[in-house]
């Protein structure tokens, strides 16, 4: 159970519409403790579950998860393997709770890739949670940033070519359109575990302004009080988002006068 003096500390009315996390540092975690690097990811399991009930519990509306990149597919066969079916059973074992949480379960990435017995799961879970609004939790698998906006700039460049659209139309707002991992909105809050600092080919568009919060903690070991606490760091955060600080003192032409008298502020 959760102290009772963590939680309140998170400002319910400010949380983060969209949090994403790159869940790294499994296989160190099992390698730490002489085991092979798959008991890593099956007790990375165990902190994805953690974590979508806290979200869940909390109210954030959106959740995307880096469970397998698309360049994961380089590592050794034995533990794509098991990373494979330890996602079939996640997705298995997870079915109620998402359904009786009313969460809707998506994927974004390489669908095609996956091995038919992940990709049978996760098309009946998909079908099942489709109308559910309370959460959309969204796991990336065999996914890649920069593959998602090739596969879009395709996309909308052979539309263009059949004329069936006016490149002028191309602006950002219609990549956000043709992104699938734009779907639930850009990311407020960017969490990577595992003591790394960089996006490894995450959400590359909709990380923009994202803020970004870096935890040494290896994914197994990773909490729901950890994630009140990236939360709590987002809510200290001043988004600017290229303009000046909403309490920023407004200055005038006129204060810029080599004469100008020192303003008063209150
Ligand atoms: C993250 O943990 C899980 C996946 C990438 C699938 P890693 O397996 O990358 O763990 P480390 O970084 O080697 O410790
Ligand atoms: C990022 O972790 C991918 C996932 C968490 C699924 P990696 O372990 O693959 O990233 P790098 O290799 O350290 O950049
Ligand atoms: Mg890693």
């Amino acid at each position: 159970m959760v102290a009772g003096n963590v939680v309140p500390l998170v400002d319910l009315t400010r949380l983060p519409a969209h949090v994403a996390i790159i869940m790294d540092g499994n296989g160190r975690w099992a390698q730490d403790r002489g085991m092979p690097r798959p008991i890593g990811h099956r007790e990375g399991s165990e902190s994805v579950r953690r974590t979508v009930r806290a979200c869940r519990r909390l109210g954030v509306r959106a959740l995307t998860l880096y469970a397998f990149s698309e360049q994961n597919w380089h590592r050794p066969p034995f533990e794509v393997e098991a990373l494979m079916e330890l996602l079939r059973e996640f997705l298995l074992s997870e079915r109620e709770e998402l359904i009786a949480n009313q969460i809707r379960l998506r994927m974004v990435g390489r669908r095609d890739r996956l091995p038919a017995r992940v990709r049978e799961v996760l098309d009946r879970i998909e079908g099942e949670t489709a109308d559910f609004h309370e959460m959309t939790l969204t796991l990336a698998l065999s996914y890649g940033g920069r593959e998602e906006i090739a596969d879009a700039a395709r996309a909308l460049a052979m539309q263009a070519a059949k004329g069936e659209l006016d490149p002028h139309r191309i602006d950002e707002s219609l990549i956000d359109a043709v992104l699938p991992s734009m779907e639930v909105g850009a990311v407020d809050l960017l969490i990577r575990t595992g003591g790394e600092q960089r996006i490894s080919n995450f959400l590359l568009w909709g990380a923009a302004y994202a803020e970004l919060y870096f935890s040494d903690r290896l994914w197994p070991d990773w909490t729901e009080v950890d994630l009140y606490g990236a939360i709590e760091s987002f809510q200290t955060r001043d988004r600017r988002f290229g303009r000046v600080s909403s309490d920023a003192q407004v200055a005038t032409m006129d204060d810029l006068a080599p004469d100008a008298a020192p303003r008063a502020h209150a």
